[in-house]
């Protein structure tokens, strides 16, 4: 029996009719951009998110460092907040790598930057300063869905003051689903949005990269700099190309599971935050954190327990495993 995995949407495996998909995949030498079904996944994203054009890469790290480097140039920076994983889970990449300073501001609960805290941070044009040249924002953000109102108000302000805009969308379809909206109308405002295929989606690897053509082939280059030039990759393509065919409509599944885990949660007695998304966050005392842990993993399901706890629905979990994780929960608790 496969384990109950709820660290991550990253966790997926691909599903029998992907992997079909894959292995029947048409490819050919992406570097030399001869990989005709590479080729037909970039423009599938660049016309579905409502841009001229698209890049595939391995991971969301690179696609997002590579946007960077693309708006960015050496002694640069940007604005990004301090929750955000381009931030705070990249190793700094954009720095050590780029050249680029971050310029990290505090996030809202709500996981938004507050407009007077950007404005802030432009620097004036003057020879102390770096150029900031970029917003980036992240949608979602841990789970929560920043308010279409928010972008259009946060691009406007950051286009108005000379910055390009950047999405790391890693999870943007759970926002479009959740807000009932197009992927392209959940991106609008944005130059850039990077898109993982291997989150909610279920794909086995890889991020797409959507911008304008001139931005696209300047990220394109740096993809290659940075060892992301791949080959014969349309069988990763194949997988992505099925998973925006039959798993985006199904995330509104995750979202629903995450809900009922979150109700069956609390009314076991625990202090749970309502999930916007397919992310559940529970906090627990420290006391509470190393028997938890041993007890889930004594049933076989893997959590990442802590005294805040994030415990993801996806693909491979069904209601009736989430049933059983609620009720191993509440009978810890309950001290059966
Ligand atoms: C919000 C967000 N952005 C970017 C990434 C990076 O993606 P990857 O793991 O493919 O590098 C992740 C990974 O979990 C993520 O959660």
């Amino acid at each position: 029996m496969t384990a109950i995995d709820l660290r991550s949407d990253t966790v997926t495996r691909p599903t029998a009719s992907m992997r079909a998909a894959m292995a029947a995949a048409e490819v050919g030498d992406d570097v030399y951009r001869d990989d005709p079904t590479v080729n037909l996944l970039e423009a599938r994203v660049a016309d579905r998110f409502g841009f001229e054009a698209a890049v595939f890469f391995a991971t969301g790290t690179q696609s997002n460092l590579a946007a960077l480097m693309a708006h960015c140039g050496r002694g640069d920076e940007y604005l990004v907040g301090q929750e955000a994983h381009t931030y705070k889970y990249e190793q700094g990449g954009a720095a050590v790598l780029g050249s680029i300073q971050p310029q990290p501001l505090e996030n809202e609960a709500d996981g938004s930057i507050s407009l007077e805290r950007i404005a802030a941070a432009i620097k004036p044009d003057d020879i102390h300063f770096a150029r900031t040249r970029v917003l980036a924002l992240e949608n979602t953000i841990a789970g929560r869905v920043l308010s279409l109102e928010y972008l259009r108000a946060a691009t406007d302000m950051a286009h108005a003051r000379g910055l390009a805009t950047h999405l790391d969308g890693a999870r943007v379809f759970n926002a479009a689903v959740k807000l009932g909206v197009t992927a392209a109308r959940a991106v609008r405002g944005f130059d850039s949005v990077s898109i993982c295929l291997s989150k909610g989606l279920g794909a086995p690897a890889g991020s797409v990269l959507v911008g304008s053509r001139d931005f696209a082939t300047a990220a394109r280059r740096w993809r290659k700099a940075l060892g992301g030039g791949m080959r014969q990759v349309g069988v990763l393509a194949a997988a992505g190309l099925h998973a925006l065919d039959h798993h985006v409509e199904r995330l509104a599944e995750d979202h629903a599971n995450a809900m009922f885990l979150a109700d069956r949660l609390r009314a076991a007695g625990l202090r749970v935050e309502i999930p916007q998304t397919n992310m559940v966050y529970l906090s627990l005392s420290p006391a509470q954190v190393a028997p938890l842990a041993a007890h889930l993993s004594k049933h076989g399901v893997l959590a990442s327990i802590g005294e805040r706890t994030r415990l993801v629905t996806h693909l491979d979990l069904s209601r009736s495993a989430l049933e059983r994780v609620a009720d191993l929960i509440t009978a810890h608790f309950a001290g059966a």
